[in-house]
C-alpha cells in the first residue's frame, strides 16, 4: 500500500469550542476561520444560540461569525450538549458565574460521564448544582457571585481546568489550580492571556487573575493534531510514499503522540512552523516506518490522551511490547475506551490486556481481521479504520458514522491518501 498526497485536517476541536465560547461572551462580532464544523462543534454553537449569542451556521470552508452580547442569557429550555464533554464541562464553568438557572443534558454517552469533577470545585466557588441521576447529566446549574478558589485537581484534565478558569474569568475572581500528573492542553490559558488576563505558572500551580477584557476578534483555527494523528498513523503503516499534512496545530501540550511515535521509530518531520493567535502551527511530513514497542509514562498521558486508541492500534503492528501507564481516565471518555481498545484489538487477532490501570499491547505482524465494536466512539472507529488499512486486513467496524463527531469526511480523506483503506473503512460501516 502506498500513501501519497497533501491534505488538511479539519479545525482543532478544543480550540473551536473555546473560541466560540469566548466570541459569545464578547460584545460585538468575531470572525472564526477554519473552525471545526463537526457534530461536537455544532453542539457548542447550538447551546450558545440558546444562551443568546448569534452564530452563523457552521459550514466547512465558511468562516463563522459570532455576535456576542457580553453576557449569556437565561435559556428557554434544556441545553443539549450532544456527545461533547467539552461543551458541557466548559459551559458549567461559565454558567457558574451567571445568575440564572440552566439545565444541561446530552446523548447516552455524555450522560454517563462524570460531572462532579467540575461541579465540586465550582460549588465551592459559590455555584449551585442539582443532580437528577447522580454523578452525570442531566444537571441544573444556578450561577451566583463567586469566591476565589485554590484547588488541587484530582485528575489532570483540560476540561476541569478550563471550567474553573472560565468561572474565574466570568466571575472575576482569582483562581489557583494544580494538576497531579503532567500537563493537559493549555488552549484556555493561551486565550485568556491573549485577552489580557493574568495566567502565571509557578511550581506546578497555575495562577489566574482577572483584569483582562474580552473584545471581538478574528482568528484562524489550526488543523486538529488529534485528527492529523490518524493520518500520521495511516502513513506510518503504509509500504511506500510520503504524506504532507499542512497547517496542523503543534501546541506542545497536544503533540505527545509525536514524541511517542518518534521513540517507536516513526518518520515524522515538522516543517514551516508558525503561530496563529498564540497557537503554534506547522506542516507534518510522514513517511512509512517499522515501529518498535515503547513505554508511555503516566506523566505523558495528559499530552496524548485522545491519541491512545490510535497509538494502541499502531503498537499492535510494532515489534515488542508497548505499555501505557495509568490510563484509567480512558474509562470515562466517550466510551469505556480502555476496555474497548483491548477488547477490539483482541477481536482483530492482536494481543492486548488491561492490567490494573495500565494498557499492555503486544506487537505482531499477524494480519488484523475481525469485527470491531465502537460503542459510537469516534476515536475508536478511526483508530481501527487506520489499522484496517494494512495489506490483507479485513476489519468490519460497526459504526463509522460516529467519526463525524470530530472529523467530518474522515473515511473519504483516508481513502484519498491510501487507496487500500477503501475496503477497511468503507466496508461494513453503518451510516
Ligand atoms: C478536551 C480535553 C480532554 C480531551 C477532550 C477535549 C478539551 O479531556 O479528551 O477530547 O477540549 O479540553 P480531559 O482534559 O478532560 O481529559
Amino acid at each position: 500500500m502506498k500513501v501519497a498526497g497533501s491534505v488538511r485536517v479539519p479545525g482543532d476541536k478544543s480550540i473551536t469550542h473555546r473560541v466560540l465560547l469566548f466570541g459569545a461572551l464578547t460584545r460585538g462580532t468575531s470572525h472564526i476561520g477554519g473552525a471545526l464544523t463537526s457534530l461536537d462543534a455544532r453542539s457548542t454553537a447550538r447551546v450558545l444560540r440558546q444562551l443568546g449569542a448569534e452564530l452563523s451556521p457552521l459550514r466547512p470552508g465558511v468562516p463563522v461569525t459570532v455576535q456576542g452580547k457580553g453576557k449569556l442569557r437565561r435559556p428557554d429550555g434544556p441545553l443539549f450538549c450532544g456527545n461533547s464533554g467539552t461543551t458541557a464541562r466548559l459551559l458549567l464553568g461559565l454558567l457558574s458565574a451567571h445568575r440564572f438557572t440552566a439545565t444541561l443534558t446530552g446523548d447516552r454517552s455524555l450522560r454517563r460521564r462524570p460531572m462532579r469533577r467540575v461541579t465540586v470545585p465550582l460549588a465551592s466557588m459559590g455555584a449551585r448544582f442539582t443532580e437528577r441521576d447522580g454523578d452525570g447529566l442531566p444537571l441544573t446549574v444556578r450561577g451566583d457571585r463567586l469566591r476565589p478558589l485554590r484547588y488541587e485537581m484530582p485528575v489532570s484534565s483540560a476540561q476541569i481546568k478550563s471550567a474553573i478558569l472560565l468561572a474565574g474569568m466570568a466571575g472575576e475572581v482569582d483562581v489557583a489550580l494544580r494538576e497531579p500528573h503532567g500537563r493537559s492542553r493549555d488552549h484556555t490559558e493561551r486565550l485568556l492571556r491573549a485577552f489580557g488576563y493574568g495566567v502565571a505558572e509557578e511550581n506546578g500551580w497555575i495562577h489566574f487573575t482577572p483584569g483582562g477584557h474580552l473584545e471581538p476578534f478574528d482568528v484562524q483555527v489550526p488543523g486538529d493534531p488529534s485528527s492529523a494523528a490518524f493520518l500520521v498513523g495511516a502513513a506510518t503503516l503504509a509500504e511506500a510514499g510520503e504524506l504532507l499534512i499542512s497547517a496542523v496545530g503543534v501546541n506542545p501540550t497536544r503533540t505527545g503522540f509525536l514524541d511517542v511515535l518518534g521513540r517507536m521509530g516513526a518518520a515524522v518531520q515538522l516543517e514551516n512552523q508558525g503561530d496563529r493567535f498564540g497557537e503554534p502551527v506547522g506542516d507534518l511530513v510522514v513517511r512509512p516506518a517499522s515501529l518498535r514497542g515503547t513505554e508511555v509514562a503516566a506523566g505523558e498521558i495528559p499530552g496524548l490522551i485522545d491519541e491512545i486508541p490510535l497509538l494502541a492500534a499502531l503498537a499492535s503492528r510494532a515489534s515488542g511490547t508497548t505499555t501505557f501507564r495509568q490510563v484509567g481516565e480512558l474509562r470515562v471518555k466517550e466510551s469505556d475506551r480502555l476496555g474497548l481498545i483491548a477488547e477490539n484489538l483482541r477481536a482483530v487477532g492482536a494481543e492486548a490486556e488491561v492490567v490494573g490501570d495500565d494498557l499492555v499491547v503486544e506487537g505482531s505482524d499477524r494480519v488484523p481481521r475481525g469485527k470491531v465494536r465502537t460503542a459510537a466512539d469516534h476515536r475508536l472507529a478511526m483508530a481501527f479504520a487506520v489499522l484496517g488499512s494494512v495489506p490483507g486486513a479485513r476489519i468490519a467496524i460497526d459504526d463509522m458514522s460516529c467519526a463525524a463527531v470530530s472529523f467530518p469526511g474522515f473515511s473519504e480523506t483516508l481513502r484519498t491518501i491510501s487507496p487500500r483503506a477503501r475496503a477497511a473503512s468503507g466496508a461494513r460501516s453503518r451510516a
